[in-house]
């Protein structure tokens, strides 16, 4: 690109990574980030030769047949890409970023916090104090269930699962893993984790479950309602990846019968619209998509932005390059 290209950004971003943004680039900034509409969307894609689109924005096929020829590169701000129709931006010639890495250790910390939160029912205890109901303390007061020693199921053993699975050594767990693809032996040494080949085997020996694994059409309701009934009474769900990958009501429905011992959410299958049963449950830790929320995790995030942005407009391949076959 022989001119400064012009960046459109969907949603507000760092402070440090704007004013980056708008001394390399022609840029668009959204300062109050509301969400663009898909008309808006339509139009940014008809006038940017890059992107910065996040979750919050759908770019299907129909928005890429919409796109202007002058744009060549999406740089999702996120490590998923599921927002994102990557094998027809192939065919259109767009090329697709993302910002793997940078959030690993930060989703995979929100995954112990919330394997924490709901074994230990940290909530309930913080509503106690809180609603000034505690009479002091009792040898059988808020009693949870203990860590170390358990099983912990990871579907999915890519960078987060493997965050997870170190993670969960130190806490003294027995880790099993189910992947699309064995990992090699030595690897599994590492990190002292078991394959499960068959993964309804793993779900119904495990005492927490947790998925990290991208949504893509294969893993569409990964625990759907038969497999949710495998898992042991008092095994807990935790899922910090794609709410898709989970079937919310079947979910809420196993709580309700008592058939699971809870549930730590980070994402849910519709958005914001959450199963009202599940806002309700004591045993129900919901987070409002905070894996990766954390100050260092952001600039860095935007700064891998600006290095695939940067790199792609010198003429070269951007570093984190998303290819539909990796997905
Ligand atoms: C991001 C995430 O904050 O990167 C991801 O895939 O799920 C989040 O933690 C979000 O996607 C930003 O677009």
């Amino acid at each position: 690109m022989s001119h400064a290209p012009k960046v459109i950004v969907t949603r507000k971003l760092p402070p440090k990574i704007e004013e980056r943004l708008s001394e390399l680039f022609d840029v668009e900034l959204n300062a109050s980030d509301t969400p663009f509409t898909p008309a808006q969307l339509r139009d940014a894609m008809q006038r940017a030769d890059v992107l910065v689109p996040t979750i919050t924005d759908k770019i299907d096929s129909a928005l890429l047949g919409g796109a202007g020829p002058q744009l060549k590169l999406i740089a999702n701000f996120g490590a998923g890409v599921d927002n994102i129709d990557v094998e027809t931006a192939r065919t259109r010639g767009i090329v697709v970023t993302n910002t793997p890495d940078v959030l690993t250790d930060d989703t995979a910390d929100m995954t112990m916090a919330l394997i924490m939160a709901v074994a230990r029912r940290i909530p309930q205890g913080l509503d106690r104090v809180r609603s000034g109901t505690w009479g002091g303390w009792s040898p059988m007061q808020m009693l949870g269930g203990r860590i170390t020693g358990k099983r912990i199921g990871i579907i999915g053993m890519g960078r987060i699962g493997r965050a997870v699975a170190l993670r969960a050594r130190a806490f003294g767990m027995e880790i099993s893993y189910h992947n699309r693809r064995r990992l090699d032996p030595r690897i599994e040494e590492q990190y002292c984790a078991r394959y499960d080949e068959r993964l309804d085997q793993m779900i119904a020996r495990v005492d927490i479950l947790t998925l990290h694994c991208p949504a893509t059409p294969s893993s569409f309701h990964i625990m759907n309602a038969r497999r949710i009934e495998l898992m042991k009474p008092n095994a807990v769900l935790i899922n910090t990846s794609r709410g898709e990958v989970v079937d919310e009501n079947a979910l809420a429905r196993a709580l309700r019968q008592n058939k699971i011992a809870g549930v730590g959410l980070d994402v849910f299958e519709h958005g914001t619209q959450i199963n009202p049963y599940l806002l309700e449950q004591p045993n129900a830790v919901l987070l409002p998509h905070m894996g990766s929320a954390t100050q260092e995790g952001r600039l860095e995030m935007g700064e891998k932005i600006l290095i695939n942005i940067k790199t792609f407009a010198d003429g070269h391949r951007p570093p984190d390059q998303v290819f539909a076959s990796d997905l």
